[in-house]
């Protein structure tokens, strides 16, 4: 039951719960490209906390809350107290008294635990440093329409920075029972609590997570690639760096050859071209990719109706 919950990380969720998620995002997909109404939110108000920049997050929740019946926030942190020092506590306790929901993206994690802690009214996490789980339960829809719904007897690589998304990818792919190689740069691995998490989380499914430096050996045989920019928000000093760090990790045509003849390739983005992944990848995948980022849409739109609802 998620009516009332939080959503800040995926390991939070039981594994019916990602699986009801992806299935709402679906129905309510299908419902508006039928025109069929679904103002499950009406009269309801989303606050929108970034203190990073979004194209997609931020359109995809304010369409989504708009599509539901309600309306939705843009609280730039640059703007509110919060960024003059105003502690979250207190930010948390106002915005309750206001709003039937805040979906937050920040850097730090704590500050979205904080948040959540002392807000009355769900939190979805938009992204933080460690987490980006609406990206990763779109990803999962996106694999459902592409690859079909018996995740179990897919593989996936993901190759690159193991980072929120990555950190994410572990959660969700455990969850499904989706078998998950990540590779990285042994200095870049996945956050290795979640990793341990994450492995706990897959006795339940059988799903299993592995780690290597090769990126060749985590494509082999993979239905899915996953990749994301070598340098995230808040690591843009590191970027000249990182670009020569992770050059052997760029997703190529060449490093394609080793996977599944019908492999697709996701990407959050946005995409860094000639870095994490090549353009002649990208635009192949396009079709892919670009349902992925209107999914978003979808998926966020069943959090906020199974979380926010009355
Ligand atoms: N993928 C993603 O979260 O995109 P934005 O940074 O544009 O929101
Ligand atoms: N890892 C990226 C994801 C962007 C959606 C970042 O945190 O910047």
């Amino acid at each position: 039951m998620l009516k009332g919950r939080d959503l800040l990380s995926i390991h939070e969720l039981s594994v019916d719960e990602v699986h009801e998620i992806i299935e709402c995002a679906a129905k309510l997909k299908a419902m508006q490209k039928a025109g069929v109404p679904h103002r499950i939110l009406e009269g309801k108000t989303l606050g929108m906390i970034f203190e990073k920049s979004s194209t997609r997050t931020r359109v995809s929740f304010e369409v989504g809350i708009f599509q539901l019946g309600g309306t939705g926030l843009f609280l730039s942190s640059k703007d509110l107290q919060l960024g003059r020092g105003e502690p979250i506590k207190d930010t948390a306790r106002v915005l309750s008294r206001y709003l039937d929901g805040i979906m937050i993206r920040t850097f730090g994690h704590e500050r979205i635990v904080e948040l959540a802690k002392y807000a009355d009214i769900p939190v979805i996490n938009g992204l933080s440093d460690l987490l980006h789980p609406c990206q990763v339960l779109t990803d999962l829809l996106t694999i459902r329409e592409h690859k079909g719904k018996n995740f179990r007897a897919l593989k996936m690589a993901y190759v690159g920075d193991g980072n929120n998304m990555t950190n994410s990818y572990l959660y969700g792919a455990a969850k499904v029972g989706m078998n998950l190689t990540v590779a990285t740069p042994k200095d870049y691995k996945p956050n290795a609590e979640v990793f341990e998490n994450a492995i706990s989380d897959a006795e339940e499914t059988g799903a299993e997570l592995t780690w290597t430096e090769n990126p060749v050996d985590a494509v082999k045989d993979a239905d899915i690639i996953a990749t994301d920019t070598w340098a995230s928000m808040g690591q843009e000093a590191e970027h000249d760096e990182r670009k020569k760090i992770f050059a052997p990790y760029q997703v190529n045509g060449e490093l394609l050859k080793n996977a599944s003849k019908n492999a697709i390739v996701l990407h959050c983005l946005p995409a860094y071209r000639g870095e994490e992944i090549t353009d002649e990848v990208f635009e192949n995948n396009a079709h892919v990719i670009f349902d992925e980022a209107e999914n978003r849409l979808h998926t966020q739109k069943a959090i906020m109706a199974l979380t926010m609802a009355d």
